[in-house]
């Protein structure tokens, strides 16, 4: 999706523009572009392609500050030099970048051509420059502001004027925007990741403010009305964990941090004393939560996939009802919204737009939501104001992995607490605290089989369609090892329940579609072998994900995890799906950590 960047200070822009712009690469993108100010004139490069492409346009040591830039990924109009931005107005006064859509930009450039503008690219975002130009006011922020009064859409917009250099006016509705405060500078973005190099103090603006930032500050004022406090806030992410380090892609380090994005979701929160959990951030009282009479999970993609492990979860430990919906889905249903269910809004990034709208709607109808999220401050944390933050750290690929397991741990932490609250035994707590503690150690063992799944994923290297099955627990991760194989191999994945495979999907199994089975050792196990018989009498090839000990078929290949306790087998399960993922993608030469068309966080409609 589309990246903000912007500085102001002593020193010279573009450096700094060029490494903001670097870090925002993985949110996927089809153009760049950067606007300096100097001497009075505003100085844009933009290119379509990739950042580097970009680099090879600039002048050397490229002089001007402040500066504005942006990584977009098409909405309105085509990936091209000339729809890049920053967009200017006709006399080249004002730069913007915008992430966002104007949804009434049709009707605006109308307006604006009958007055004589020309426009110079077919996006929906020029309008902003042509209608900030028009509005002849005494500052830049009066001139935005009218300008914003005029536009209905989403919007994280950045605006630089070259005969006003001292400011920089931002505005936000719907589209992240970040202020990060230097020494005697400041920064501007739209993801923190493009901050962390500069300073961890930062500033979320909220839907509706807009913002003067000046190189030894910033004041915050609502679009229409006067002044409002935006407190900064310490980020607690380190530089180091938006590098490769000794890997060579995210996908694979984010793998391998798993131990320790695990032991940072658990860290204070095992209460042995009661064999349950404590979870500071969720600020409901017990009694509130013993009311809930059902639990409602929203979220989109493996988000909405760690919630259909939650949903289980939730099920088995606390005996509640409890059902995961795609976000995506369930904020255009009109959904019945019952003041005794509890929403949870589950969000990597916290940024998801979808997922955003249904948290609005849900508190729109009057009920509670909390939120698992990993970005602390970002937008769907803060809309939620209470919930379980993972701790796991940047995750820059695309693709979700450590903070898929987190957010099942999550789950299990909150499954537990409210099983404790309802009649999960203390045996069971204890039982299941246990088994949480030893997961770290029990994700390294897979790790280590590593070069074994790498051999295997050989067999899938040239294969067009892919199957994954699993019953019960084991759907939601058949569920996500497809995601995760299509995402990163563009190989054909689907995942069906075990079950209905007789239904319908046996039809497509022949010799050249494998099948990879989720195999736990519990009390379906006789019926899952039963299903790798029945492919098995179809030529299908099966490669197995379960527990050590004898099978009693035949299989193609074998990936065994430890044992841990049956409620979060799924949890570990699903680790050597992400590694065979990886390394079909290796073997196929895809872009591992930006698989074509995809953003990491998808902050459109
Ligand atoms: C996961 O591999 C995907 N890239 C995608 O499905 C992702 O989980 C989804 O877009 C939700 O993102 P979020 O967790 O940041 O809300």
């Amino acid at each position: 999706m589309c990246g903000i960047v912007g500085y102001i200070g002593e020193q010279q822009a573009a450096p700094i523009l060029m490494e903001g712009l670097h870090r925002l690469e993985y949110r996927g993108y089809d153009s760049a572009g950067i606007a300096l100010a100097t001497g009075g004139e505003l100085k844009v490069f933009k290119s379509k392609g990739k950042v580097r492409d970009l680099e090879r346009l600039l002048p050397d040591h490229p002089k001007g500050t402040p500066g504005i830039a942006h990584t977009r990924w098409a909405t309105h109009g085509e990936p091209s030099d000339r729809n890049a931005h920053p967009h200017c107005d006709a006399r080249n006064r004002y730069a913007i970048v915008h992430n966002g859509i104007v949804e009434n930009a049709g009707a605006l450039r109308a307006q604006l051509e009958a007055k004589g503008v020309v426009f110079r690219s077919e996006t929906d975002s020029e309008v902003l420059a042509h209608l900030i130009a028009a509005m002849d006011a005494e500052t830049l922020i009066e001139a935005v502001r009218g300008a914003l009064r005029l536009v209905v859409g989403t919007y994280g917009l950045a605006v630089l004027d070259s005969k006003r250099p001292d400011t920089i006016v931002v505005a936000r509705n719907g589209s992240p925007v970040i202020l990060g405060i230097g020494e005697h500078e400041m920064f501007v973005a739209s993801d923190v990741s493009a901050l962390v190099r500069h300073t961890q103090n930062v500033v979320h603006l909220d839907d509706g403010d807009v913002a003067v930032v000046r190189a030894d500050g910033y004041e915050t004022f609502t679009l229409d009305g006067g002044p409002i406090v935006r407190a900064p806030l310490m980020i607690d992410w380190q530089v180091e964990s938006l590098s490769k380090g000794s890997f060579d892609h995210f996908m694979r380090k984010e793998i391998a941090e798993q131990p320790e994005a695990i032991r940072r979701v658990l860290s204070g929160r095992l209460e042995s004393r009661f064999s349950t959990t404590h979870i500071g951030g969720l600020e409901f009282a017990a009694r509130e939560l013993l009311e809930a009479r059902r639990i409602k999970i929203l979220g989109c993609g493996s988000a909405y996939i760690a919630g259909c492990v939650g949903a289980q979860l939730i099920e088995q430990l606390a005996r509640l009802p409890a059902h995961a919906e795609p976000a995506s889905e369930f904020r255009y249903r009109n959904p019945v919204i019952e003041p005794d269910t509890l929403y949870i809004a589950v969000s990597q990034s916290g940024e998801t737009f979808d997922t955003l709208s249904a948290v609005q709607e849900v508190k729109r109808k009057g009920a509670r939501v909390f939120g698992i999220v990993n970005v602390v401050g970002s937008t769907i944390a803060r809309e939620c104001g209470r919930g379980i933050y993972l701790h796991a750290g940047p995750e820059v690929a695309v693709v979700s992995t450590k903070t898929f397991t987190s957010t099942a741990i999550a789950f299990a932490l909150f499954a537990i607490y409210l099983g404790r609250l309802r009649d999960l035994s203390a045996a069971n707590g204890a039982r299941l605290l246990t088994a949480l503690a030893a997961l770290p150690a029990q994700v390294e063992a897979i790790l280590a089989q590593e070069q074994k799944i790498a051999t295997l994923a050989r067999a899938f290297a040239n294969t067009r369609d892919a199957y994954f099955v699993g019953r019960a627990a084991g759907f939601p991760v058949a569920m996500e090892g497809a995601l995760k194989l299509k995402e990163v191999s563009y190989i054909h994945a689907e995942a069906y329940p075990a079950s209905e495979l007789k239904h319908g999907p046996l039809a497509l199994i022949a010799p050249e579609t494998p099948t990879v089975i989720v195999l736990p050792r519990d009390e379906l196990f006789a019926k899952n072998t039963s299903t790798i018989e029945e492919i098995r009498a179809r030529r299908g090839p099966t490669y197995v994900v379960t527990h050590p000990g004898t099978l009693p078929v035949t299989v193609d290949g074998v990936i065994e995890v430890p044992k841990s306790e049956p409620e979060l087998d799924p949890i570990l399960l699903n680790i050597p799906l992400q590694l065979l993922a990886y390394h079909v993608a290796l073997a196929r030469g895809t872009d591992i950590d930006q698989p074509r068309n995809l953003a990491k966080s998808v902050t459109v409609e």
